[in-house]
């Protein structure tokens, strides 16, 4: 069974740019959904796979179609806490040469970043990415994530579903991303993340499954 991963901080953490109020339904009842109804998958269909990378690279075609939008919405979920930070971060290093090389400075990258998101149709995500050494910024629908984009490597993600925002900024997609890119990014996991791109340690991964554990344990002790 995968489990929910426990907020890296604090619910109220993150405001003014994200609520608690969001952060309790967004990680209790969103998340959690899509947690459960993986599990709920797996035991029907008698699988008991070694991580979720593992389930979303692996659920191809129509017929796993449910199975792939769920586990890679709780990979991406997941993905997206660990990618936010309530302390402001700046990058540093190789990505910051990285980051003024492939978009002239963090300014250009932010533009590029909220104008992508902002323009996306619909639900999905907005990312940071690697592919080697060189740095872009894509969004992708639903539940659509990196993992199964080959050469790409997932450095910050922003998500671009009503339910992130709405409470905290209604329809102001674009508000809601320049806000998000001024103040949340984890630049540290995306040094960490950008280096592994090139070879160097390894990339963030989802909490392996556990026998013992009951999906809805984290949420229930909130
Ligand atoms: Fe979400």
């Amino acid at each position: 069974m995968f489990v929910l991963p426990e907020l890296p901080y604090d619910h109220a953490a993150l405001e003014p740019v994200i609520s608690r109020a969001t952060m309790h339904l967004h990680h209790e009842k969103h998340h959690q959904a899509y947690v459960n109804t993986t599990n709920e998958l797996l035991t029907k269909a008698d699988k008991s796979p070694a991580s979720l990378e593992e389930v979303v690279r692996g659920a191809t075609g129509d017929v796993e179609r449910k199975l792939f939008n769920n586990a890679a919405q709780a990979w991406n979920h997941a993905f997206f806490w660990v990618a936010m930070s309530p302390r402001k971060l700046t990058p540093g290093g190789a990505l910051a040469e990285a980051i003024d090389k492939a978009f002239g400075g963090l300014d250009k990258l932010k533009d590029a970043f909220v104008t992508e998101g902002a323009g996306h149709f619909g639900s999905g995500w907005v990312w940071l990415a690697a592919e080697g050494a060189t740095l872009k910024v894509l969004s992708t629908h639903d539940a659509d994530d990196l993992l199964v984009h080959k050469g790409l490597t997932p450095l910050l993600v922003c998500d671009l579903w009503e339910h992130a925002y709405y409470l905290d900024h209604k329809n102001d997609r674009k508000g809601f991303l320049t806000a998000w890119f001024d103040a949340l990014p984890n630049w540290d996991l995306a040094q960490s993340q950008y280096a592994a791109a090139q070879g160097s340690g390894e990339g963030w991964a989802y909490p392996p499954p556990s026998d013992s554990a009951q999906g809805t344990a984290s949420a229930a002790a909130r």
